[in-house]
């Protein structure tokens, strides 16, 4: 294991920042890193582990989506860890999504207003309809891990459409919400994910 890939779609430029500390804490662990915006990956086959990040736009971000079905394939043979930065998570107290172990910052999550039962708002900032659809698009594979942080909201940055529908559906307030401690102590694990899953991979090939 030598050389990490940490790669990032963003709106506004809060998760290249958040991309850049993952980065910083993985080199940590003697690993070659390299940190780049989805447009500038051109091949998968050097890395030995890939860590892809984007923010919640309506969705996860759509170009990170994109790349994800495109590399499915690669994915069978590269691990994977995705992060997924946000401004609204309902408390539910899930730890995983479809067998993939989820690490929340505990910052984020908010508990719904009445106990046992959600409100529109509350159901659609639940973990699993946040990361089912990532989960989908790369079935059958599974990331080593996954990761939810907060992130940046800055109206002055957005158009009147990206404001209107943040104020309406996601109703977080403006502001700085990425907790520095949970996303480098993230980072700072997924080296040793890594190599356990290159090492189960490697031990299925010998039985085989
Ligand atoms: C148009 C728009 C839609 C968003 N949708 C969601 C969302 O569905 N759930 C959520 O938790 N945060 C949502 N957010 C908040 C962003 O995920 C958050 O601000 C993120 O940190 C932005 O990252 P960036 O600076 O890299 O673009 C949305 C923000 C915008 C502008």
């Amino acid at each position: 294991m030598n050389r990490i890939l940490v790669t990032y779609a963003t709106m506004a430029g809060s998760t290249a920042e958040v991309a850049q500390a993952m980065g910083e804490e993985i080199i940590k662990s003697g690993l070659q890193v390299d940190i780049l915006p989805l447009g500038e990956v051109r091949d998968l086959e050097t890395y030995d582990g890939v860590v892809i990040g984007g923010p919640m736009i309506m969705g996860w971000h759509r170009d990170a989506l994109r790349f994800l079905k495109k590399y499915r394939e690669a994915f069978q043979r590269i691990p994977l860890a995705v992060f997924v930065m946000a401004m609204s998570l309902t408390q539910t107290g899930e730890t995983s999504v479809g067998d993939v172990p989820v690490y929340v910052d505990e910052d984020l999550p908010k508990p719904p207003e009445k106990e046992g039962s959600l409100n529109f708002r509350e159901r659609y900032a639940r973990l699993s309809k946040y990361l089912q659809p990532i989960l989908k698009v790369i079935r059958p594979v599974k990331p080593v891990s996954m990761g939810i942080f907060g992130g940046r909201l800055e109206y002055g940055r957005l158009k009147w459409w990206a404001v209107l529908f943040v104020m309406l559906i996601i109703q977080a307030p403006a502001g700085e919400r990425r907790n520095w401690t949970a996303i480098r102590s993230w980072a700072a694990r997924l080296t040793a994910a890594f190599q356990n899953e290159a090492t189960k991979a490697s031990g299925l090939k010998q039985a085989s």
